[in-house]
């Protein structure tokens, strides 16, 4: 894996569930920062060579869960990194362990009517929401995700710019 990382450098951790704002917002403050920034889903395509949606639909989503936690071992061992997370995977304490140390975990919050109209065009990265009646499992998921998400420094998005966001959370380092 590339290492042009500074060591110096706690990384910083974006989750929250699907269409947060986490890619937006991690890049925007890797460049404020002036650290790299990785999200893992793109990790996890290129590892693989497809598409989230393909991913789970060839390979099932244990695989594709199993693929995050050798994704967050691996980003754990490095620094001065703005990691934005697929929306799953700190559910899995083992992957918190891996994440936490070497950085600060942030969750992004947002309400199931914006992540709805977020995420309504993109079909290839989140295939657990796609099918009938989206905004009735955005709430489901929600809620069975709701304690663990709240275990996280969370960061209300709503009514706020990407900007907006960044200042916060530069302000919380
Ligand atoms: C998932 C979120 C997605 C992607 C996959 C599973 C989840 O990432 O990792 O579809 O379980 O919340 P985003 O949070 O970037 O949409």
């Amino acid at each position: 894996m590339p290492g042009n990382e500074d060591r110096t450098k706690p990384n910083v951790i974006l989750t929250g569930f699907m269409a947060t704002g986490k890619t937006t917002i991690g890049r925007l403050l890797a460049r404020q920062l002036g650290y790299e920034f990785v999200d893992t889903d793109h990790l996890a395509e290129d590892r693989i060579g497809q598409s989230i949606a393909d991913i789970f639909r060839e390979k099932g989503e244990t695989a594709f869960r199993a693929l995050e936690v050798e994704i967050a071992r691996e980003l754990g061992g490095r620094q001065g990194l703005v990691i934005a997370t697929g929306g799953g995977l700190l559910l899995n304490p083992a992957n918190v362990a891996s994440l936490e140390e070497q950085g600060q975990i942030f969750c992004l919050v947002a309400t199931p009517q914006t992540i709805l109209e977020r995420a309504s065009g993109d079909a290839t990265v989140r295939p657990l929401i796609q099918g009938p009646g989206p905004k009735k499992r955005i709430m489901e998921l929600m809620k069975e995700r709701e304690a663990v998400y709240r275990s996280f420094t969370q960061v209300d998005t709503s009514g706020k710019t990407p900007h907006d966001l960044v200042r916060e959370l530069l302000a919380l380092l």
